[in-house]
């Protein structure tokens, strides 16, 4: 974090769009969010769920239909985006396809009327930081879409912005070009010191590029914390299966002691340690990552049977049966001894610590 770092504040912001045939259609509902300074937080959820809007009232472009918004101290609810000091990265670049590449960066800095002499070195010296040096003299349309997003992102930081958004920035990259570029986005970002605010409804860009992430549903934020945090302690059926793949394997409480709640699936029992207030005859899901469970052939676990069994040179895949769900379980690098075929009878065990019990959905 620099000096300089500002965090930024959501107060009950909504937002309502006005649409022809339904109506008022809420898009942005009641969002309470703190974003640290010098964090960079991501927004992450499904097509429609309102993370644009919210990076768009954020920005400027959009004003919310209630709520406060402040940046640093200042309230900026009702500032315009030009005076909100604010770089944007779009996800189609949005450059002017006439101008080159120094234009593209430099234009920013000549609407802040910087002068002619300090705005070539300032230009370069960006253009360096994203790996483009050299290419100023070229043309949008004679780049690769890599190097306009580096454009993009050159010209949102060129400014020195005291707030970075980014809006998908890298969906239209093929697939290994968007894991470099999160990387250097990361490491830019964390360079600068610039608090910024990351749109995507790419789970694993968000896990590895976010110093927290929200997760939002419908229009409201269902849960904030760090990769880690909503990885072990999802708050909810929707969000264990958003984030990384999950059993949710359903049990009626049978008994409850010492902190230890005892499941039973399919006549089986298993116990996990937990603070929640389980009621016995209640139906509640554990959520249990594949990786978690254990499987072998003797001693206690429930019983189960393997549905298929799918060998991926690292780790071996299987679904297993119990009772009527079927467990995905991922053993990395198994011994031969630990390898099972589809139709055997095994035993699954289940760690006791550690597992999210969630209310079963209804
Ligand atoms: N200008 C608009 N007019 C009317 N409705 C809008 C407008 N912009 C967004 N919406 C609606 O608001 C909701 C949230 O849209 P938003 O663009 O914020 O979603 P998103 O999470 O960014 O989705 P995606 O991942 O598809 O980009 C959607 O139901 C959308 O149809
Ligand atoms: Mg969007």
């Amino acid at each position: 974090m620099t000096q300089s770092s500002v965090g930024i504040r959501l107060e009950n912001v909504s937002a309502v769009f006005r649409h022809p045939d339904r109506g008022l259609v809420p898009a942005v509902r009641e969002i309470d969010l703190e974003v640290r300074p010098g964090e960079l937080l991501t927004l992450l959820g499904p097509s429609g769920c309102g993370k644009t809007t919210t990076l768009r009232m954020i920005a400027g472009f959009q004003e919310p239909s209630e709520g406060t918004i402040h940046i640093g101290d200042k309230d900026v609810t009702r500032v315009p985006a030009n005076r909100r000091d604010i770089g944007f990265v779009f996800q189609n670049y949005a450059l002017f396809p006439h101008l080159s590449v120094f234009e593209n960066v430099a234009y920013g800095l000549r609407v802040r009327r910087m002068k002619p002499v300090e705005i070539a070195p300032a230009v370069d010296q960006v253009l360096a930081m994203v790996g483009l040096d050299g290419f100023g003299g070229r043309l949008p349309s004679e780049l690769s879409g890599g190097q306009q997003q580096r454009v993009a992102l050159a010209r949102a930081i060129v400014i020195r912005p005291r707030v970075l958004l980014f809006d998908e920035p890298l969906s239209n990259l093929d697939a290994k070009l968007r894991l470099q570029m999160r990387d250097e986005i990361r490491k830019l970002q964390k360079m600068l010191g610039t608090t910024a605010v990351y749109v995507t409804h790419d789970q694993d860009e968000a896990m590895a590029i976010s110093d927290r992430i929200a997760v939002m549903e419908d229009g409201r934020i269902s849960q904030i914390g760090t990769a880690e945090d909503l990885y072990r302690r999802p708050a909810s059926a929707f969000i264990a299966q958003f984030i990384g793949r999950a059993n949710l394997l359903a049990g009626t409480v049978v008994e409850r002691s010492d902190g230890m709640v005892t499941l039973e699936t399919a006549g089986q029992r298993s116990a996990f340690r937990s603070a929640v207030l389980a009621v016995p005859g209640e139906t509640l899901c554990a959520v249990l990552r594949p990786e978690s469970i254990s499987i072998g052939n003797t001693g206690d676990g429930m019983v189960a049977k393997v549905a298929s069994s799918t060998y991926l040179g690292d780790k071996i895949e299987y679904s297993v049966i119990v009772g009527e769900d079927a467990l995905k379980i991922v053993r990395f690098d198994p011994p031969e001894a630990e390898r099972f075929e589809a139709g055997e009878e095994v035993r699954i065990r289940f760690p006791r610590e550690g597992v999210q019990l969630l209310p079963a959905k209804r």
